[in-house]
């Protein structure tokens, strides 16, 4: 996990751009402190229940990436700005004015981002006129300073090696770049440019005008992250301890982790289950009961015993990780650290 961690600082240092990664994927505030002590200028998170997780341990610069409209977090989202140094995003002119109104009422300022669709079918503003329409909107609302763009496109695990995904975090890049341009054109002063995710963070970060990157499961990766080419099978540092509790065929184990250890996420890669052995990844958690994790056995297995352990690496990082209340630190085979998952379950 630190050399992840370190890795990231280090290139996003050499593309001279800031880092600010999403910490709703492990939901632990001792863990955002490393990556802010490696360089990172503040944690992106999704919620405003996580966002008072972190804020109570002392860590107040967050961008929520999350479109905030509920009476009730509004509520408790300008009582927060009241103590941490928040930035929020926007997709539409109802959810502005909204925010406006809230953050008039709590006699706040915010910082707004536009978020900007970048087709993958879920929130943003369409880039072009109605981005520029909605940005404007945004402008002329009391009590939101709109300062940047930001947008999410991820990748979809690809056969067709890195170039693709180097290509598609560049294009994701270059649209915000874009959008940015079109904003400043019609006078808006955007100083921001959010990118990233974890397989597209560095070649979106490496487009000029691209200002900060957010990338969330690299600390960790999983199997879905591998799928895309973003992390290799050995950079990968989270995996679920589990034990066999019953060898009911040859090719056949089951284990006392099922879809509430690993959480049933789907693979991206066809035929893969919900996860694998680190030590064999032709060993595939096949089916997934709650407390059940069926293992289809790869030759190097099939020696497995009831009793023996195994690590599994799963399918999600950021889902698996929302399971559990705690996270067991190990390095050089000793356990170093535990911490709580602080903001688990914090959905609100
Ligand atoms: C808005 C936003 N930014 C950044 C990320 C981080 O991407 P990744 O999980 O691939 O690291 C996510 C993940 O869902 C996201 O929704």
């Amino acid at each position: 996990m630190t050399s992840n961690i370190e890795r990231m600082a280090v290139a996003a240092r050499e593309l001279g751009v800031r880092v600010r990664p999403h910490a709703k994927t492990h939901k632990v505030p001792e863990i955002a402190r490393l990556q802010l002590a490696a360089g990172a200028t503040g944690i992106t998170l999704a919620k405003v229940s996580e966002a008072e997780v972190f804020a109570d341990a002392g860590i107040e610069n967050v961008f929520l990436a999350y479109q905030v409209v509920a009476p009730a977090a509004l509520e408790r989202l300008v009582r927060l700005a009241g103590r941490a140094k928040l930035r929020c995003a926007v997709d539409s002119c109802a959810g502005a004015e909204l925010l406006s109104r809230a953050a008039k009422d709590g006699g706040i300022e915010l910082e707004v981002m536009l978020e900007i669709d970048l087709g993958i079918g879920r929130t943003g503003a369409r880039a072009g006129a109605p981005a520029c329409e909605l940005a404007q909107r945004i402008a002329d609302l009391p009590s939101l300073r709109l300062v940047g763009v930001y947008g999410f496109r991820g990748f979809a695990a690809s056969a067709d090696g890195p170039a693709a995904r180097e290509a598609w975090g560049r294009a994701e890049g270059e649209a915000l770049v874009s959008a940015a341009e079109d904003l400043r054109s019609i006078g808006l002063p955007i100083t921001e440019v959010s990118a990233g995710s974890t397989p597209t963070a560095l070649p979106a970060g490496s487009v000029p005008g691209v200002t900060e990157i957010r990338p969330g499961q690299y600390l960790f990766g999983c199997a879905n992250v591998v799928a895309q080419g973003a992390m290799q099978a050995e950079q990968v540092a989270l995996f679920a301890q589990a034990t066999v509790i019953s060898r009911p065929a040859d090719d056949r184990a089951v284990v006392d982790a099922g879809s509430k250890t690993l959480s049933s996420d789907a693979s991206w890669q066809p035929g893969r289950g919900f996860g694998y052995l680190a030590s064999d990844p032709a060993t595939l958690v096949m089916g997934l009961w709650e407390e059940h994790g069926v293992l289809r056995l790869g030759e190097r297995s099939k020696g497995l015993r009831v009793g023996d352990r195994v690590s599994i690496v799963p399918n999600h990082v950021c889902s698996a990780i929302n399971l559990h209340e705690r996270l067991i630190g190990v390095r050089d085979d000793r356990i170093e650290v535990t911490w709580k998952i602080a903001a688990r379950g914090r959905i609100e």
